[in-house]
């Protein structure tokens, strides 16, 4: 059995009645609206009675159509089947039917009020909740008047369908009117409260600067480069081994202990933050092939309290070279073109002896103070003291252990090795007074060096 027949009241043995189309102006109303069914006849005003007329409204009009037949056709074989109504409670049916509800003066009254109440609608939300309350909604009065027109005779329905149809089309009207007002307000509301001023600046964001040991780092580097030389890099934690061992630093050398080196954890594991890039000259012998000219910027960490010359983390650049034949005189001449890089050229530099496990034998180097030149004439000189000259860093020749530690012949290979602190030079290059400058952080430190680009 179809839904549609479920849907019609087999009470009602009414066919469709085309007049009552135009003078309910409502398909459903019309093809349920019994030619004969009045309220003169027993059960026409009973809430079972319209049940067809409410519960078809969600149904389309040809299943109503159906519905209605299907009906009739029921109501003729089984006329008064006891428990073919339920209780309207079930059917959710709002109000029972009111006649009365078509009255001239009752429609007048409707029409008036739900036009007053939709005029004054304060805004959209209102008006719709309004829309439902007065036209649209299943308890609105309107509605209940509509479902009333079934229970019309035939000779009052045409009369009442437009009277109905005239006052529902003027709340209507009241409504599209009110919509519109509302409409336009809220759209000249919207164009004020959401307007944009192209012509305001966009929102600067303050640039940063890159930190000035990356600049001088990179500056370095390039000059390495532009001699042929090739970056390496290695960890930050790095093993014991590669730090210090292989480095021909021995088990006592007292940069092994925790005062100056900062281990990491378990203990035991010989993990360390590397004391210096020296490690990475191991791990480049031990993975490229020779010769090797490489330079390695990165941090390196020891155990210092941070005060105005010290920092427990600071920058360092390793140079090394390996090949057959390297002499001292390579490293002499390497670390002056490196160091007039750095500090200017036509200073003079000079290899001070010195001592280093890893290197034999080992220097520093200065090169000629840039700003007094070592001239009595231009001192008191703030940037060497008066010293004449600045020390760069450490050098020397790498030492045979490092390399047979490393697997290279020291019969047929020899090399250099050189290592600076980053933070110092910058602060001799650029007469900076305190190492904390350089991790402190402040924006205002990093962009006096400009922005780097
Ligand atoms: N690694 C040494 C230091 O940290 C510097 C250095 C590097 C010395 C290479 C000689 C050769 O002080």
């Amino acid at each position: 059995m179809p839904p549609s027949t479920q849907s019609a009241d087999p009470h009602r043995s009414d066919v469709p009645d085309p007049s009552a189309a135009s003078a309910g102006g409502d398909s459903n109303s019309r093809r349920t609206a019994p030619e004969h069914t009045g309220p003169d006849r027993p059960g026409a005003d009973r809430p079972g009675s319209t049940r067809a007329a409410s519960s078809g409204a969600a149904s389309d009009g040809a299943a109503l159509e159906g519905a209605a037949l299907e009906g009739a056709a029921s109501k003729r074989t089984e006329p008064g089947r006891p428990g073919s109504q339920r209780p309207s409670s079930q059917r959710g049916d709002p109000a029972p039917v009111d006649p009365g509800a078509l009255d001239p003066d009752r429609l007048e009254e409707v029409r008036v009020q739900a036009s007053a109440a939709i005029a004054t609608a304060g805004d959209l939300d209102e008006l719709a909740a309004l829309r439902t309350l007065h036209l649209d909604g299943r308890g609105a009065p309107l509605a209940l008047a509509r479902r009333a027109l079934g229970a019309l005779p035939q000779s009052e329905r045409v009369e009442a369908g437009r009277r109905h149809n005239t006052a529902t089309a003027a709340v209507r009207a009241a409504y599209e009117a009110r919509l519109a007002e509302l409409t336009a307000e809220r759209d000249a509301r919207v164009l004020v409260e959401e307007r944009v001023d192209v012509t305001l600046p966009g929102t600067r964001r303050p640039r940063g600067a890159r930190h000035p040991l990356s600049t001088l780092s990179d500056h370095l580097v390039d000059v390495f480069v532009a001699m042929g030389y090739e970056v390496a890099e290695g960890p930050e934690v790095e093993h014991d081994w590669f730090n210090f061992e292989a480095l021909n630093l021995g088990p006592d050398h007292p940069a092994r202990s925790s005062h100056d080196t900062l281990y990491v954890d378990p203990v035991g594991s010989g993990l360390l933050l590397r004391t210096h890039t020296s490690p990475v000259q191991i791990r480049t012998l031990l993975s490229r092939p020779l010769p090797v000219y490489v330079v390695c910027p990165g941090r390196t960490y020891r155990n210092d309290a941070i005060d105005a010359t010290h920092s427990p983390v600071f920058g360092q650049l390793e140079g090394l070279a390996v090949d057959e034949g390297i002499t001292m005189a390579d490293l002499r001449g390497t670390l002056e073109a490196f160091a007039q890089a750095l500090f200017g050229s036509g200073l003079a530099t000079r290899l001070r002896p010195s001592y280093f496990p890893f290197t034999e034998p080992s220097a520093e180097l200065d090169v000629a103070c840039f700003a007094c030149r070592g001239e009595p004439a231009r001192q008191p000189c703030r940037v060497c003291s008066d010293e004449g000259w600045i020390e760069v860093g450490g050098c020397g020749m790498v030492d045979s252990n490092v390399l047979v530690a490393c697997g290279v012949d020291p019969a047929r290979y020899s090399g250099f090795a050189f290592g600076m602190g980053l933070e110092r030079a910058a602060m001799i290059r650029h007469d900076v007074h305190e190492i904390r400058d350089f991790v402190d952080g402040d924006v205002r430190f990093g962009l006096s060096f400009g922005t780097g680009n």
